[in-house]
């Protein structure tokens, strides 16, 4: 697995990641305390570790922050890059600061790498959000704070409401059949070094099955999911987020990884997916 640096952290983390949110229907069931699932998914985010990646994403909101903890539980938690989100309802600065404390519980950690903020809220002042986030820094308990769903000037003022850190991440909607980050946000996100997490990076689902793949793939000995993979992997700053929730899709989305798209194939990919 290629390791890659994320954004000025000084931290390398693996050039694929793993996303950790299911469905409304697990969400619902977790609430209730009625997990089925939940051994197969520990077991697909096991296969991830243990296939060399070390970026995993959750959210307080996704109810999956439990099931990372057990399959982190064992293994080395400085060779983990966690990221977890808080809610829009909890921006102010008491409610951040419990959300985390219990996030914290939940992953049982005693820090967490990434904080971002799920999405904006227009009724909490940024500048509160981000004065919070630098108290949990300052407190050694979160080492770099993120945003997601964040347009162009939040993330602008985001960053400027952040003077003792830097503002290290957004996560977004990206991928060969969404490319709308690329106007302007992933300009921005190269020169300032932010890095981006591309959610639904296969087309949320789509794309495994997309036959403009074929020819790409099947010559290049790769799967479709691979390969619309590693045209986001292969930029730098960019790292893919797929879900995590079948353990033979991380295996195959793991091996994404350590091979490069052709400046040739890159061009054929946009003209086919413009
Ligand atoms: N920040 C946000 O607001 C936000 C919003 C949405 C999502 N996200 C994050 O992004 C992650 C990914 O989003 P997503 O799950 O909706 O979209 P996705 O990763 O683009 O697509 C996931 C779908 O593709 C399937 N899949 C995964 N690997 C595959 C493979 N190798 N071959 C064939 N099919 C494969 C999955 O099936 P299986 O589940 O059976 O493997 C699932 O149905 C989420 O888990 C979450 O962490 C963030």
């Amino acid at each position: 697995m290629r390791l890659k640096e994320f954004a000025k952290t000084g931290r390398k983390v693996s050039e694929i990641g793993m996303g950790t949110y299911y469905d409304p229907f697990w969400i619902m069931t977790a609430f209730a305390g009625w997990r089925r699932g939940g051994a197969a998914k520990i077991n697909a985010i096991n296969m991830g570790l243990g296939s060399g990646i070390t970026l995993v994403d959750t959210a307080e909101v996704y109810r999956s922050e439990p099931l990372v903890a057990k399959a982190m539980a064992g293994r080395k938690r400085d060779e983990i890059f966690l990221a977890t989100k808080v809610w829009p309802n909890h921006l102010h600065r008491d409610a951040l600061v419990k959300a985390f404390d219990h996030s914290l519980g939940r992953l049982q950690t005693s820090y967490i790498d990434l904080y971002q903020v799920h999405w904006p809220n227009p009724r909490v002042p940024i500048r509160e959000t981000m004065a919070a986030m630098e108290e949990l820094v300052g407190q050694g308990k979160l080492r770099h704070v993120g945003v997601s769903n964040f347009n162009l000037r939040q993330l602008q003022e985001a960053q400027s409401a952040l003077p003792k850190s830097e503002l290290s991440s957004v996560q977004l909607d990206y991928s060969l059949i969404n490319r709308s980050v690329e106007r302007e946000i992933l300009p921005y996100c190269d020169r300032e070094k932010v890095a981006l997490l591309a959610y639904y990076p296969l087309g949320h689902g789509k794309l495994p099955s997309d036959h403009r793949l074929e020819p790409l793939s099947s010559s290049r000995g790769k799967t479709k999911a691979q390969a619309a993979l590693q045209w986001l992997a292969g930029k730098p700053g960019v790292f893919p987020i797929p879900r995590a929730s079948t353990a033979n899709h991380v295996r195959e989305n793991a091996q994404a990884s350590d091979w490069d798209l052709s400046d040739q194939e890159r061009g054929q990919l946009d003209l086919q997916f413009p």
